[in-house]
């Protein structure tokens, strides 16, 4: 292929994913061939979630488009394996790494070797911690996604609109709500938490809502390594312990999609019915079972973080930093990784319930109609 051509094709794709620089992608020194640019490495958690894969995927073909070549690797979920996967990277001779860690403390030594040979590093959507090798953080204002996911539970129980904002006559309650987190070695969690809390520690102050299983705390909410199976059995002891009679629980802070699942699992299996007093429980990340689940009514409402528009800031901040450039960022205080405070984009998530399906994923091309059996 002619560089003119490459060149062309380069800007549209750079047009096409929304890129500051047009000159993305041209970094490399070769004259001609796919993959121009070098070889980034694209290191994944894991593939048991489905957003991962979107993410992997949009990633891979937006570097691909914009003339690099692409090593994706998922981890599932296992540590030391995502460590030889960067080290593999590295041998292979990436000219950059972005990473999505399992456990973000975990890679400081690779993450070292990284930098001894000025690969530069982004972290995707997880900050990476404890280290001073990350050059870029993407993600989503994961504060926000928390105070969102309780704002779909308050939502739900009637007592604010989807924004916060409070309800004219909002019932006094008191509601009975239980808590869950995300896992603790995931610097996210501790953002949606504190989020979420910001939000229902008033509620909860004012007796609306109360905590029957009186577990309000991180520690003993966290699920490790967002696992459903984990978050069942969890939600299955607060209910044989806190739950008999008349006492309903009528509402559950859920995190993820992964975890809102084995919530419903753990529900169904004591005996509530969807549409009969059937608790309001929120969720992260618009995974087709559970825009099902929404559509069914057993889960209220997810967090919308479109791994496209993700994968486009890491994309375009990994090329940037290639040309020599500075990426764009609008976060220079937040993210304090233990070394140092890492340089973010925060991209903004969204309140996915029934009734904006259509507009916020089937319009936007995220799932299509039939997908989601609409
Ligand atoms: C978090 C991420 C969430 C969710 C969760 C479980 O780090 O921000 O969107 O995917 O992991 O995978």
């Amino acid at each position: 292929m002619k560089k003119r051509a490459i060149l062309s094709i380069v800007a549209a794709s750079a047009m096409v994913v929304g890129l500051a620089a047009c000159s993305s992608g041209d970094s490399g020194s070769g004259d001609g061939g796919e993959g121009e640019g070098g070889l980034i490495g694209v290191a994944m958690p894991t593939k048991s979630s489905e957003r991962w894969i979107n993410d992997g995927d949009a990633v891979k073909s937006q570097l691909e488009e914009a003339g690099y070549e692409v090593d994706l690797q998922y981890a599932e979920d296992d540590i030391p394996v995502q460590v030889s996967q960067i080290e593999n990277m590295i041998t292979k001779g990436a000219v950059a790494l972005i990473v999505a860690s399992i456990d973000g403390t975990t890679l400081t030594n690779v993450l070292a070797d990284a930098e001894a040979a000025d690969i530069p590093v982004i972290a995707y959507d997880r900050l990476l911690r404890d280290t001073t090798a990350v050059s870029y953080y993407a993600t989503f204002d994961n504060f926000l996604v928390g105070q969102q996911q309780a704002w779909t539970v308050t939502n739900g129980l009637g007592l604010t609109e989807l924004d916060g904002t409070p309800i004219d006559g909002a019932p006094a309650g008191p509601f009975n709500v239980e808590l869950f987190a995300g896992s603790l070695d995931d610097n996210n969690a501790f953002f949606f938490f504190d989020g979420a809390m910001d939000v229902l520690q008033p509620f909860i102050d004012a007796g609306t809502i109360v905590i029957p299983s009186g577990q309000t705390d991180i520690e003993q909410v966290a699920t490790l390594r967002w696992d459903g199976e984990t978050a069942q059995s969890r939600m299955e002891d607060i209910l044989t312990s806190e739950y008999s009679g008349d006492v309903r629980v009528n509402g559950i802070l859920s995190p993820y999609d992964g975890i809102s699942r084995g919530i419903i699992s753990a529900l169904e299996g004591s005996g509530y019915t969807v549409g009969a007093e059937w608790p309001v429980i929120s969720g992260q990340d618009a995974e087709l079972d559970s825009v099902k689940a929404i559509v069914a009514g057993e889960q209220y409402g997810t967090i919308f973080k479109d791994t496209r528009d993700l994968a486009a800031k890491a994309v375009e901040m990994t090329t940037a930093v290639l040309a020599g450039e500075e990426p764009e960022v609008n976060n220079t205080e937040d993210y304090d990784n233990g070394e140092f405070v890492v340089p973010s984009f925060l991209l903004e998530p969204s309140i996915v319930v029934k009734d904006n399906i259509q507009e916020q994923l089937v319009d936007t091309g995220y799932w299509t109609a039939d997908e989601i059996g609409l």
